[in-house]
Order: structure tokens, then C-alpha cells, then sequence
């Protein structure tokens, strides 16, 4: 029984990197090609593991090479994986990634396994959800389940971290049972049904969502920083200036980090401080699990 339970999705991200995006009907020639394991789920276990906490990830893999890659990577990275279920009727979880020379990236995801998760697995869960501290969920697997782990959350009263990725919209009656919700600009405007470029439209949106019943809003702004929203605090953390190659799982990263340092006793500040500077980092390099740093990363970097 770990401190943060993940369940969420394994993904094996199939990334080109290109100079610029093709328009549509374009043909370009690409850079680099590479396969990293990635996906929300696992994404936000290893670097909630690599902040310092233990880690139970819950969800579904394939029988094939992705999937044994991904189990290779839960055992180093000693992340608990008796909640992994294996199928043999499906494939393993794809995606097809595009990163141009600014290091921003174009996503599609093929949800395959992520999407044979059900609620029996669900309910096996069970034992491990009382035990937690936090459970984190993101939205790749599928939505009934993704509704019925924030239920289960609290009537079991275990604080709850929504990464609303890939966004839809969440009826009240769920928003309403979330601790920690953590959209970017874009899935702000999803869930809200409000424009979110600028900071006023920002806090208003997110005025929209703790009048829902979320306890706290914490809205992704890539380099501009994070901006978080409760009853009692409106504040912007600003980002750190570095040289992005892949912004790639930057969201998981923070949203991870995140989550490892509050189970630990820190602030709600010093945990998106230190997730801040954590994603800051992960865009410097490559890939998204690989480029996660380790809790003296960290902490180096935010007293540099
Ligand atoms: O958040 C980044 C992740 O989203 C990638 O690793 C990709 O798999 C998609 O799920």
C-alpha cells in the first residue's frame, strides 16, 4: 500500500520531431524519431515516485512489447503494479507525437488497453484507494471510470486530483467532489465554457469551477507559470525561463511532483513550487518519463 495511487494509462509515444508542423495535405521531412514510454497515468506516477513518495499505479497493458516495457519500467522504478492488468485481446495504448523546433507538440492518442479498464478492476482497487493519501486521475481511460474513481474517493474521504487531460466537460455532481483540479488554459475553456488567454479570464474560469464545488483550481500555464484558485487565495506562480527542447508530459510532471510533495507535509505553495520547477526541468530534455527529474533535482534547482 503506497502513499499516491495512479490510475491512469500507459502509452507508448511514437514522437517525431520536425523544424514546423505540416499544414494540412503537407508533406515535410522530420528529424528524429523515437518511441518513450509515456501516457497521463504512468507519466504522473514516476514523477510523483521520483519526488520522494511510494506509488501504487492502477491500469491496463497489452500482451505485447509495449506492454513488457512498461512493466520493466514500473519494477525500476519501484512503482507498486499488482494493479496492472494485462490483456490479451488488446493492444497496448499508442500515441503519435509531433514536436517542432520550439519544442511544442501535437498529440493523438489511440486509447487500445487504457480502455478495457472496468469497473471490476475498479473495485479490486479498493483496498489500495483506503489506504492512500491522494488518488491521482487524468482522463484517458474511460470516463465512467474516471467519474466513479472520484465517487469512490469520497464516500472512502481520500483527497482526489483531477488532471482534466484530455478535457470534456464534468457534470456538478463530480466537480463538486474534487480536491485538486488541475486543467491548462485550454481544457480551462472546456470545462468552463469561458475564454481563458488572459490572467482576469483565468481567475474568472476558475471563479466558475470552485463555485462548482472544486477546492482548489490549479490552472497550467505553461511558461507563464501556475495559477491557483481556492476560496481563501488567488495567486500566480510565476514559471522559470529555460531552453524547452520537448514539452512533452510537462503537465504530468507538475502534476506529480505536485501531488508527492503535498503527501508529504508540505504546502499547498511549496508543493506547486517545487512541481514548477520540476516541469521547468522536464522540457530541457527529451521524452516524458525520461526526462522527469529526482527529488535532489529538485531541490537543487529551486535554491540555484
Ligand atoms: O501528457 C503527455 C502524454 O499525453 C504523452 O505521454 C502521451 O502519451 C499522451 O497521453
Amino acid at each position: 500500500m503506497s502513499d499516491i495511487v495512479v490510475i491512469g494509462s500507459f502509452v507508448a509515444d511514437n514522437v517525431v520531431t520536425v523544424k514546423e508542423f505540416p499544414k494540412e495535405g503537407q508533406t515535410v521531412l522530420g528529424d528524429t524519431f523515437h518511441v518513450y514510454l509515456g501516457g497521463k497515468g504512468i507519466n504522473q506516477a514516476v514523477a510523483a515516485r521520483r519526488a520522494g513518495c511510494s506509488v501504487d499505479m492502477f491500469g491496463c497493458i497489452g500482451n505485447d512489447s509495449n506492454g513488457d516495457a512498461f512493466l520493466k519500467l514500473l519494477e525500476e522504478e519501484k512503482i507498486g503494479l499488482k494493479g496492472v492488468k494485462i490483456c490479451s485481446h488488446i493492444a497496448t495504448s499508442v500515441a503519435q507525437i509531433q514536436i517542432n523546433a520550439a519544442g511544442e507538440n501535437k498529440i493523438i492518442v489511440i486509447p487500445a488497453a487504457n480502455h478495457a479498464y472496468d469497473k471490476k478492476d475498479l473495485h479490486d482497487a479498493e483496498p489500495y484507494l483506503k489506504k492512500a493519501k491522494m488518488v491521482l486521475i487524468q482522463m484517458e481511460l474511460p470516463q465512467s471510470i474516471n467519474f466513479e474513481t472520484i465517487e469512490m474517493c469520497a464516500d472512502l474521504g481520500i483527497p482526489v486530483l483531477l488532471n482534466p487531460a484530455p478535457a470534456c466537460p464534468i457534470p456538478n455532481s463530480i466537480l463538486n467532489k474534487i480536491d485538486y483540479l488541475t486543467p491548462n488554459e485550454s481544457e480551462l475553456e472546456i470545462l468552463t465554457g469561458k475564454k481563458s488567454s488572459t490572467l482576469e479570464s483565468v481567475e474568472e474560469a476558475s471563479q466558475k469551477l470552485l463555485d462548482c464545488g472544486v477546492k482548489s483550481v490549479l490552472v497550467t500555464l505553461g511558461k507563464r507559470g501556475v495559477y491557483l484558485s481556492t476560496n481563501s487565495q488567488k495567486k500566480l506562480f510565476k514559471g522559470h525561463s529555460v531552453n524547452a527542447v520537448d514539452t512533452v508530459g510537462a503537465g504530468d510532471c507538475f502534476n506529480g511532483v505536485f501531488a508527492s510533495y503535498l503527501v508529504r507535509g508540505k504546502t499547498i505553495e511549496e508543493a506547486i513550487m517545487a512541481a514548477n520547477a520540476a516541469a521547468a526541468l522536464s522540457v530541457t530534455k527529451h521524452g516524458s518519463t525520461p526526462s522527469f527529474p529526482y527529488e535532489e533535482q529538485i531541490n537543487k534547482y529551486m535554491q540555484s
